[in-house]
């Protein structure tokens, strides 16, 4: 019950200015990184012309008709849907001055944006099966080195939720708390719980106006998964750190 109460009191509002925050930034630390980069790994560039694929521009159907997708047509999805979808969910449409900020295709409390993108690439034309992970200013991928039995793994750390990994393309979101306990110190959990919520709904939207259906996946094994992706699973308040937030499959419906 003293868990619950504390988390209830986690969700509730904040009535603090911006300046009243007890966090690093009122305690003129840098700001931490815009985004992560895995120094050494290829780079595969991503197409924007996204015209030619869309499929559906009247946003009143694309709200009535989604819906979660859980069963995805064999076909292969192209480089251009996957890189539409990506640009979506998280690509940058203005850097900041001195790389202060990004303001991206969706919103974030403070224009803080503290996830990451991470995809595993079942069925992608142009693309090696394999995890890749999104570098949203550059508009990039960057191709991962993992275990072969990265695939098998991934379906048990998500419970058996085999359609995750049968789909075309998984989409798995990391956060780094830091970026946001920067800004909100103890009030940037709930702020990020809710950037999340915006992403989720617009990789909803986003793959419904090109025919494709996805469906967000909270339910997971949080050590397995972690462990699987490389992060480091220790508690505490490291600034690095960096844990899975969930995940979707999307495919063409
Ligand atoms: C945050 C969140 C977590 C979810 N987790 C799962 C999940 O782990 N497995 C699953 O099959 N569906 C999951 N869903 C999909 C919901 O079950 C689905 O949205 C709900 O049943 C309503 O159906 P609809 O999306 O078709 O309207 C999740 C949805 C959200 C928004």
């Amino acid at each position: 019950m003293e868990e619950i109460k504390r988390l209830r009191e986690m969700m509730k509002s904040y009535t603090a200015a911006d300046e009243d925050f007890d966090s690093d930034m009122n305690h003129g630390i840098k700001k931490p990184s815009l985004a992560k980069y895995h120094e050494g790994s290829k780079r595969i560039h991503l197409p924007k012309n996204f015209e030619k694929i869309l499929q559906n521009n009247n946003f009143y159907q694309l709200l009535t008709e989604r819906k979660s997708c859980r069963k995805y047509s064999y076909d292969t999805i192209s480089l251009q849907e996957l890189s539409y979808l990506l640009y979506a969910t998280q690509g940058v449409k203005k850097v900041i001055k001195d790389q202060t900020a990004t303001l991206r295709n969706v919103p974030s409390g403070g224009a803080i944006h503290p996830f990451e993108t991470y995809i595993y690439a079942n069925n992608v034309s142009g693309l090696e099966e394999g995890l890749y992970h999104y570098l949203p200013i550059e508009h990039e991928l960057e191709q991962l080195i993992i275990a072969d039995s990265f695939k098998k793994t991934i379906s048990e750390a998500f419970l058996g939720q085999t359609f995750l990994t049968e789909a075309p393309v998984s989409f798995y979101w990391s956060i780094l708390p830091y970026r946001c306990e920067w800004k909100y110190a103890s009030k940037a959990h709930r702020v990020a719980l809710m950037d999340l919520g915006c992403i989720c709904q617009t990789l909803y939207l986003a793959a419904e106006s090109i025919a494709c259906g996805t469906c967000m996946v909270g339910a997971y094994d949080q050590e397995m998964a972690d462990t699987l992706f490389g992060f480091d699973t220790t508690p505490g308040d490291n600034k690095d750190v960096e844990f899975l937030l969930g995940g979707a499959g999307v495919g063409l419906q």
